[in-house]
């Protein structure tokens, strides 16, 4: 996406020495545009902890970026191995619930076993790290196509007025590393001229909605209003909403989603209010090896300070406040799980088709892609 007119990525070799990794720092988004450049893979691991990059995507690119910083770190032969456990241990344990991180992470193993010298394997984890993150931008940009039929049947429903889109959090560019999935049916229906209207919640506790999703939006010149997060049960009672479309950070192989936390309340609404819940859902987010989202995925237990204490700007700095009283209890589950029975359909790349095994997994063989429930087992 562009950016006052310079295209951007998310991640990349920064261009005039791609031995650092070049990221935006999305924890000062809105209020500035910052590039961090990461050097190691202890950098990477505690950019991905501390959500300098986050969302499922751009998690995974990151940390395969992270493996081919540690074999940049390599010193002998004799260490290899060591390095590559402790670098494959130390990144998949920053952010247990989006699988995509396993998920490369595994690519990025399997590839290094072919390369036998210290210099081959840098240069093919370089080589899968680029490719996931060059495939992401084309997954994204087809679900964008999927997804846009969606809205232009929609849009021929309802003539004469805006489409009005719920989403929640940010599965926007900045979730991954262009155009993002959920909101890749949104900017194509924006570049067709198609009349839109995006309600963007503001997500709780670290509003990626309000500060992200709000900022790429208006970038793009996308219309949207942010609304607290309890909003959207009256906005759907009031027919004010036309269908709700999220991300994802791991779908298991029977179509229940796991995403931010309060998207399972939206999907409830939603589904009384006969609203259709879509979910944008890459291959990379889907997990063939667990059936059972709530018994099969772990949820991530992140800071209770980020619930007691909410950032900002004021007077062009940085402040942070703490709106809960001081010796309170908090507890910060960032992840929630939606039974696939609520979700209407997924928008894949391959296509969209309903949240269950069996459409699933024909919606993917047919487009020669074999469902393998060991892309995302831990394997070292
Ligand atoms: O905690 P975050 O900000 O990483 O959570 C992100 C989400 O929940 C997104 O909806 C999900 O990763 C899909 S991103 C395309």
């Amino acid at each position: 996406m562009e950016v006052n007119g310079v295209p951007y990525r998310t991640i990349r070799p920064k261009p005039d020495n791609p031995e650092v990794i070049e990221i935006i720092d999305q924890r000062q988004l809105p209020y500035r545009l910052v590039h961090e450049e990461i050097c190691d893979v202890a950098g990477m691991a505690a950019a991905i902890r501390e959500m300098h990059v986050r969302g499922a995507p751009l998690i995974g690119a990151a940390g395969a970026y992270g493996m081919y910083l540690a074999m940049l770190g390599i010193e002998s032969e004799v260490t290899v191995g060591a390095v590559i456990r402790k670098a494959y241990h130390d990144l998949a344990e920053t952010r247990p619930t989006a699988v995509n991180l396993i998920w490369a992470l595994n690519r990025s193993i399997a590839a290094l076993d072919h390369a036998v010298t210290i210099a081959d394997k840098r240069r093919v984890a370089l080589d899968v790290a680029n490719r996931i993150a060059d495939d992401d931008i084309d997954v994204c940009r087809r679900i964008g196509q999927h997804g846009l039929t969606i809205i232009e049947q929609a849009a021929a429903d309802h003539p004469g007025r805006p489409i009005h889109i719920l989403t929640h959090c940010n599965a926007g560019w900045l979730a991954c590393i262009d155009h993002g999935t959920a909101t890749a049916p949104i900017y194509a229906a924006h570049a067709r001229g198609l009349p839109i209207h995006v309600w963007v919640d503001e997500t709780r506790p670290r509003n990626q909605g309000a500060r992200l999703t709000a900022w790429e939006l208006a970038n793009a010149g996308v219309p949207h209003t942010v609304v607290a997060d309890n909003t959207g049960g009256y906005l759907m009672q009031k027919a004010m909403v036309d269908l709700v479309l999220v991300g994802t950070d791991r779908t298991t192989r029977t179509g229940d989603v796991v995403n931010k936390i309060g998207t399972y309340l939206k999907a409830l609404a939603a589904r009384d209010n006969a609203i259709p819940f879509y979910v944008a859902a890459p291959t990379s987010s889907i997990d063939w090896n667990v059936a059972d989202g709530l018994d099969g995925v772990p949820i991530e237990e992140r800071d209770a300070d980020e619930i007691r204490f909410v950032t900002g700007i004021h007077d062009d700095a940085s402040c942070r406040v703490r709106i809960i009283p001081a010796d309170t209890p908090a507890v910060n589950y960032a992840f929630d799980v939606t039974p696939a029975r609520l979700v209407t359909a997924l928008i894949t790349e391959f296509g969209v088709c309903a949240a269950g095994e069996r459409s699933m997994s024909a919606l993917f063989r047919e487009h020669g892609f074999v469902p393998d429930a060991a892309a995302s087992r831990t394997i070292v």
